[in-house]
């Protein structure tokens, strides 16, 4: 795995653990000069030429429309592959590598984005490409473009990024999202406070949380939300993956575990957000988007900005 080192060009785009502060600083650079062209409403053609391929083998609906709008409104030739899992040669039982090769040479592609249920799924297909890999999601333990993305949200929300204090609420034992974001945000705020709050079967791995107090993070554990709430910042809520459940009974148990309502949001600060990746199932009443500090839908928008930044800085040499 490749460090960025300032440099995106042709580089697989795998895991958080590959960028430095700068890394990010670049991304959010063009991510701003993204919005413009989404604002005017006018496409681009800088990757005109190119093939972006999409290999999806889970669901996805953001995270698989916004890659296939920021390809389209800079240019590129896109071909998008839902289903993977379900109609490609996977069920006949072609492994990654050869699929991802197969594509490269089947579409002439330049860049493959890839969502996959294995946890090491992006970086296998990385070694076996001939072309970049964006990690669109891999299995229990990476999101890399949505935490960026919701790291960028949280700089565009409150206007700073440091003295943090972000609360993980949810499943965090198999929630891949606030993985990436808690590396990311110790990578980048020295005085963040984490509260993980999630019911007890599905808790943070003990290794994450060890190398983010490493660096110095301050980290409780917790059942109940209210005894954070009020000294939030950022309210990052979870779904419960139901999906990894061997046993659904053990699911139904922890389903319900959490719900943001009116009632809730009222003990919280003014300046503070409520964020969740999305889809949600039960754990933000609708009732809560009409308050201003449930930030979860400009959230989204913030991943088409992002996405369009990083397949032009993986695509498009510096000059
Ligand atoms: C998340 C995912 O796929 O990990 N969705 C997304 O990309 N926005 C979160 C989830 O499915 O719960």
């Amino acid at each position: 795995m490749k460090k960025i080192n300032a440099d995106f060009f042709n580089k697989s785009l795998i895991s958080i653990d590959q960028f430095s502060k700068k890394d990010i600083g670049i991304i959010f650079k063009t991510a701003e000069k993204m919005e413009k062209i989404i604002n005017k409403k006018q496409q681009s053609n800088l990757l005109k030429g190119f093939v972006v391929v999409q290999l999806f083998y889970q669901p996805s609906t953001r995270t698989f429309t916004s890659f296939l709008a920021a390809a389209k409104w800079l240019g590129a030739m896109t071909i998008p592959l839902h289903g993977m899992a379900s109609y490609s040669s996977a069920v006949k039982g072609e492994s990654l590598a050869d699929t991802i090769r197969t594509v490269h040479q089947t579409t002439a592609a330049d860049l493959i984005v890839l969502r996959h249920p294995d946890d090491n799924s992006a970086q296998t297909a990385s070694r076996a490409s001939y072309v970049p890999i964006i990690n669109a999601g891999s299995g229990k333990k990476e999101h890399p473009t949505q935490a960026i993305l919701d790291f960028y949200t949280i700089k565009k929300e409150l206007k700073r990024t440091t003295n943090l204090k972000v609360v993980f609420l949810g499943d965090l034992k198999y929630g891949r999202t606030i993985k990436s974001l808690g590396k990311l945000l110790s990578l980048v705020d020295k005085n963040l406070e984490l509260f993980l709050v999630s019911p007890k079967i599905l808790k943070m791995p003990q290794s994450l949380i060890k190398k983010w107090r490493k660096r110095g993070v301050k980290i409780s554990q917790t059942e109940k939300l209210n005894q954070v709430l009020a000294k939030t910042d950022v309210l990052y809520v979870t779904r419960v993956q139901k999906e990894w459940f061997k046993n659904k009974k053990e699911y139904q148990k922890v389903a319900g575990s959490y719900l943001i309502d009116k009632k809730t949001i009222k003990k919280a600060k003014r300046k503070m957000i409520v964020m969740h990746p999305l889809p949600r199932v039960g754990e933000i009443a609708p009732e809560t988007d009409q308050d201003q500090r449930a930030a979860y839908f400009r959230q989204m928008r913030n991943g088409l900005y992002i996405r369009m930044a990083l397949l032009k800085l993986i695509l498009i040499k510096k000059q």
